[in-house]
């Protein structure tokens, strides 16, 4: 797919501003805080609904302003469809599909499809073990739209477990609680073992274009893997994170490729995901009391990145590390990709401010990967860092809009 027109209306620094694209690539130059990736964040948006950059909405709104709109025209093969997604601050928000009447905003998800690169990637490796969720949850959604709402029974379902725990750890807790206690935990292994279920395909269907892709960018001196560590099999630590001594137990080619701890998970089906968690959470209760949160869930559990024998986390050098985002990245594209062959649609890939910070030789081959993509926004302070190979339209972005004359 491609996005032929994009305009905003008191999003972040534009009041109004309106951009024209084309398929193939197109990069966006302009000096520091002039607002490429403002552009690029409010599409960014539309495919997921949050931001890159911040985890609420307000910093999207203009300043003293009270709603922002981000209006689409996608293109798909002969169809085309124009989204409107008002962002609001004191109501909720709502989006329109070809000027309709308004929906959820929720009801947009996998319209727009974006794999979005940005230097914010790395916290993919070196951040928290929520970063490489949210990684997870925000492809998951895009290639299956109903897991939004998966997505969100789980979390809420969590958030009144946890209110419960907490008031049991505060001495409020009796029979009654017990009892309630047991049929959040009913909900909670049902919408966990969907969650579940579903991370450990889209983890089998990542992991070869994962080793692939970071064979391609790199000399391929070492392989990238990723594991799914889930809370189900007890080894995931309380602060969330898995003990790295586990990881370096692989053999020979590297624990990527070696004994997945995750494997008998796979073979599982929901419904006896849900069975394990049920047993799962008996088995904690104990403790969860005592701590006042749920330790048991998918919202504990980890995907561990591997370069050969070694978690990335912790061990990667930085190159290695830039390396490990740009293939997670490429990855999900080649999963939307074999997606787009079964009725999917090739996603739009945005490149926000990441040639600056790679070595020529990664700009070169990242590029050259890139570049047969159906639309590839790129954003560029400085021209020069946007290597040949990225041949195309380029725009000009100055203050408070876009400057129409191009130069091709
Ligand atoms: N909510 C907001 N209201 C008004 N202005 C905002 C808002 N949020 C951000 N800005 C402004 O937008 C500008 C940043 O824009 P953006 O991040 O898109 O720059 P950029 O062109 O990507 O720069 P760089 O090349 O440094 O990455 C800043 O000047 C900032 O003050
Ligand atoms: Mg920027």
């Amino acid at each position: 797919m491609y996005l032929e027109q994009l305009s905003l209306t008191d999003f972040r620094s534009y009041e109004q501003v309106e951009l024209s694209l084309e398929p193939g690539v197109t990069v966006l130059v302009g000096s520091n805080g002039i607002g490429k990736t403002n552009l690029m964040e409010a599409i960014g948006y539309l495919a997921t609904l949050s931001s890159h950059r911040v985890s609420s909405d307000a910093p999207l709104l203009r300043f003293g302003t009270e709603r922002a709109v981000i209006r689409a025209k996608l293109v798909r093969g002969e169809q085309s469809t124009v989204l409107e997604l008002e962002i609001n601050s004191s109501r909720t928000n709502r989006a329109r599909i070809n000027r309709s009447n308004p929906v959820r905003a929720r009801d947009i998800l996998g319209i727009c499809q974006t794999v979005l690169f940005a230097p914010e990637d790395l916290a993919l490796v070196k951040g928290d073990p929520s970063s490489r969720r949210r990684f997870l949850d925000e492809l998951l959604v895009s290639l299956i739209p109903r897991h939004a709402a998966t997505r969100s029974d789980y979390d809420r379902v969590l958030k009144q477990r946890n209110a419960l725990l907490k008031s049991a750890r505060a001495g409020k807790f009796s029979t009654g609680h017990e009892a309630t206690l047991d049929v959040w935990d009913q909900h909670m292994a049902r919408a966990g073992a969907e969650l579940l279920h579903a991370r450990l395909e889209l983890v089998e269907r990542l992991r070869p274009h994962l080793r692939n892709s970071y064979a391609q960018l790199t000399d391929r001196s070492k392989e990238a893997g990723a594991i799914y560590r889930s809370t189900l099999q007890g080894s995931v630590e309380d602060d969330g994170t898995a003990p790295a001594a586990a990881l370096r137990g692989g053999s020979g080619s590297g624990s990527a490729a070696g004994p997945d701890a995750a494997e008998d998970l796979r073979l599982l089906s929901v419904d006896e995901l849900t069975e394990r968690y049920v047993q799962a959470f008996a088995s904690s209760r104990r403790k969860e009391l005592d701590r006042g949160i749920s330790l048991v869930g998918p919202h504990r559990d980890e995907l561990e990145l591997v370069l050969g024998e070694a978690p990335a986390k912790g061990y990667a050098s930085h190159g290695e590390t830039w390396s490990m985002c740009l293939s997670l990245r490429l990855a999900s594209y080649y999963v939307m990709l074999d997606d787009a062959r079964t009725g999917g649609s090739a996603p739009i890939l945005i490149l926000d401010d990441v040639f600056a910070e790679l070595d020529v030789q990664r700009r070169r081959k990242l590029a050259a990967i890139v570049s047969g993509a159906e639309q590839v926004l790129v954003t560029a302070a400085v021209e020069d860092d946007i290597p040949a190979e990225l041949a195309g339209r380029r725009v000009k972005v100055i203050p408070g809009g876009i400057d129409e004359r191009e130069d091709r």
